[in-house]
């Protein structure tokens, strides 16, 4: 269909000519001699319309089929210049390749978004679900073709590790070992020598460890893959398996990270703008009345800028009657990165040099022996979507926050190595791909811009 479309407005090719399209009915309506079918299928955000008249033999079966049934049309593709769509299909044949039945749970009215969560079986049927997968895949292949287009080498990094990238703890244990008899020394300590790998083994939290060996030999790598994190935290914004982009960068500081980030967001936008229009005007006007204007206003300004230490005066100095209170040292929430900018800038806005003791190992000290050269990008309508650093270079430096940290220095001895063998300044960045679809399309719940989404207590399907 969206072949017919394209080539339709271009030169008329398939105008009266007899076409075949195979795709699910959203609606039927029949009077005594005629019927229209709204048909979906599946390569085109919006319906065709189906014309069918009672010369079809099965004329009366066709008027009955519940909705959601698969059908297959032949018919004559006539100019509609007058109505809605400009063609419709006038069938001459229809075969049923699927019966649905009277009980589909996805009848045509406005159902919540958490009653659609309940059949993610079937959601990708309905118009907000089919405009949010079609924009996540839109979404990934432009993320891909930014980086290849500036050579970048694209690292498959792996999903079981031994290694803990972030130093939070929040991982999902990996283990063939019997849960009932666990091997356990004097101590009653587990013995992992037994299990699978040798030792203990966990899902990765992101892959950055693993792309830094690569960007020291590539110089530009990235990796895109699903991480995981068992945070207990039930939020909007939250989900313990979410995908994750992480460019790695060699030669290169955090001001040349800043650059890549708002380039590559600024791409992102401009070819889902681009490649799915109807989409994205349909979460314009339904779902995020003003996410054209947010949007456009981002491509044509630059994002702000400004230090951790510049943001706490702002959120100090501020009137607003935050849930928790703001000093020098503490982590952002939610709603100070939302209010810094929502209210503050109105556009996404970079944070950087945090104070080291809430900010991971790597990221490298700065002069000021206090603060490390990290960025977050804080963008409106969602907050925190991208956190990156300028990573330590330096052996001992790297090795002293190691120590500081208290981290087994023994786990991470290949890393280590990398500054040894001609490492480099580099710098790097994770962009969660899921609230970055939320930032394109308005969409507020992480759980409604994830096939099957996986949440504290929420593992179905
Ligand atoms: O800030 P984070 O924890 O940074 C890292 O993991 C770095 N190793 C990335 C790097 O420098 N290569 O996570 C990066 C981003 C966050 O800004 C957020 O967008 C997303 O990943 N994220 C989550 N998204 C959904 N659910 C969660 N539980 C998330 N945790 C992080
Ligand atoms: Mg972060």
């Amino acid at each position: 269909l969206a072949e017919v479309k394209k080539i339709f407005k271009e030169t008329d090719k398939y105008l009266d000519q007899i076409i075949k399209v195979g795709g699910w009915i959203r609606t039927v309506r029949t009077s005594k001699t005629f019927g229209f079918i709204e048909l979906n299928d599946g390569s085109y955000f919006k319906n065709i319309q189906i014309v069918f008249e009672d010369h079809l033999d099965n004329f009366e079966e066709i008027a009955k089929l519940p909705i959601s049934s698969a059908i297959i049309v032949e018919g004559k593709l006539v100019a509609t210049p007058e109505a809605k769509q400009p063609f419709e299909l006038k069938a001459t044949k229809i075969e049923v390749e699927g019966y649905s039945t009277t009980d589909y749970p996805l009848q045509k009215k406005r159902h919540s978004f958490e009653f659609l969560r309940t059949i993610a079986h079937l959601r990708p049927r309905s118009n907000t679900f089919s405009a949010v997968f079609r924009v996540r895949s839109i979404a990934a292949y432009a993320i891909h073709k930014f980086f290849q287009e500036r050579g970048f080498v694209y690292v498959h990094t792996p999903i079981i590790t031994g290694s803990d990238c972030e130093g939070a703890g929040a991982m999902f244990r990996v283990t063939t070992m019997d849960l009932n008899n666990i091997p356990k020394d004097e101590q009653g300590t587990v013995d992992f020598s037994k299990d699978f790998f040798g030792k203990e083994t966990n899902l990765t939290v992101s892959g950055q460890l693993n792309v830094e060996s690569y960007c020291m030999a590539f110089k530009n790598v990235y990796t895109f893959g699903p991480t995981f994190r068992a945070e207990n935290s039930n939020t909007a914004r939250h989900a313990a398996e979410f995908w994750m982009i992480e460019p790695e960068i060699a030669f290169a500081d955090l001001e040349d990270n800043m650059e890549l980030a708002e380039d590559m967001m600024k791409y992102i936008i401009r070819y889902v703008m681009e490649h799915a229009p109807e989409e994205m005007e349909f979460f314009n006007s339904f779902i995020d009345p003003g996410l054209f204007d947010r949007l456009n206003n981002v491509l044509n300004s630059d994002f702000g800028r400004i230090t951790y230490t510049e943001a706490i005066e702002i959120l100090k100095n501020s009137v607003e009657n935050f849930e928790y209170p703001v000093e020098w040292g503490c982590d952002l929430q939610t709603e100070h990165e939302r209010y810094l900018t929502e209210k503050v800038f109105k556009k996404p806005v970079f944070v950087t040099n945090y104070p080291k003791e809430i900010k991971a190992f790597y990221m490298r000290l700065n002069d000021d022996q206090k603060t490390v050269a990290a960025m977050d990008l804080l963008v409106p309508g969602v907050g925190e979507i991208i956190g990156g650093s300028q990573r330590e270079e330096r052996y001992e430096v790297l090795e002293r926050r190691m120590d500081e940290m208290g981290l087994h220095k023994e786990d991470y001895w290949w890393y280590l190595e990398l500054r040894k063998y001609g490492g480099t300044r580099h710098a790097g960045f994770g962009l969660g791909f899921e609230r970055a679809i939320m930032y394109l399309t308005g969409m507020s719940n992480i759980r409604d811009v994830i096939s099957f989404p996986r949440t504290v207590r929420t593992a179905e399907f």
